[in-house]
């Protein structure tokens, strides 16, 4: 995983940059990209092209794609870790490709709820303080979690309980004591945290037995439909992918696969 990626959230609190409302600017979508290409480095292969796409506000979609595809570096995209070189990349009505990098931490605080490949917990921090985190950096998921549970913890508390985690003597740990199947569900936890308009989802089940993959769909799906969440799902499970709206294949979608630029598969 890109050591960018660890870029999820950012140290100050936000100036809000708010998102285009509906109706204005003709955008009802979630995401819009229209002729976009990516490379990690300046001389590096062109490891995403993506002529058009579009998801819906609340639409559940499911990315499918071999090792090395590009799928993390397109959630990446997404979530304004990275920018595009080429073409236009618009979350929420927000084209990410005109903000600047503090102004995308902000955007992402704010509106995308991301749970990376490799987790990303803040290892000094204890279960409850991961979870709670992005209500840190986003007054509006703040208010959100405040609404929903009375307090910060309350609300931790509550969307660890339906991952199974919510046992006094763990919630206090610090979170590299716990097994990486512990630490993917607080991982989910924390992105659920202040129900964030888009729901990023990189592998997410990858360390979960049969029973807790079930608990975390169950609570993913529950938690987006009840916010009209957007819900972006990159897995390898195909058991999962009947549960969504749609399947986004990335050797059909990313052109870089074809020719010129794609990068190796391991
Ligand atoms: N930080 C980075 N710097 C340079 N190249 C990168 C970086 N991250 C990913 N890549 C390259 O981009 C391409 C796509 O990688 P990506 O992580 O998006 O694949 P993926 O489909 O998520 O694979 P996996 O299923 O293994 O997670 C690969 O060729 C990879 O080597
Ligand atoms: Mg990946």
């Amino acid at each position: 995983m890109p050591e960018r990626m660890t870029e999820g959230l950012s140290e100050a609190m936000p100036e809000a940059v708010e998102p285009t409302r509906e109706g204005t600017a003709g955008t009802q979508a979630a995401v819009r990209i229209q002729d976009l290409a990516f490379r990690w480095q300046a001389r590096a292969p062109v490891v995403l092209i993506i002529d058009d796409l579009t998801i819906a506000r609340g639409e559940r979609v499911f990315i499918e794609g071999p090792s090395g595809s590009g799928k993390s570096t397109l959630l990446g995209l997404l979530a304004g870790v990275a920018v595009p070189q080429q073409g236009d990349l618009v979350v929420l009505g927000q084209p990410l490709q005109r903000l600047g990098g503090v102004q995308r931490d902000h955007f992402r605080a704010d509106h995308i709820g991301y749970i990376f490949q490799m987790f990303n917990l803040i290892p000094y921090l204890s279960v409850v303080e991961n979870v709670t985190l992005p209500c840190r950096f986003s007054r509006l998921r703040r208010e959100r979690a405040l609404a929903r549970s009375g307090t910060l913890e309350q609300e931790a508390l509550r969307l660890l309980g339906h991952l199974d985690l919510a046992d006094p003597a763990l919630v206090g740990r610090a979170v590299t004591t716990l097994s990486v199947g512990q630490q993917q569900r607080v991982a989910a936890a924390r992105a659920l945290m202040g129900s964030p308009e888009v729901l990023i989802a990189d592998e997410p089940t990858s360390a979960l037995d049969a029973d807790r993959r079930e608990a975390f769909i169950r609570l993913l799906f529950d938690e987006c439909r009840a916010a009209g969440s957007t819900l972006i799902f990159v897995s390898h499970d195909a058991s999962l992918e009947g549960l969504f709206d749609r399947t986004l294949r990335l050797a059909g979608l990313n052109r870089a696969l074809d020719g010129a630029g794609a990068g190796e598969g391991e």
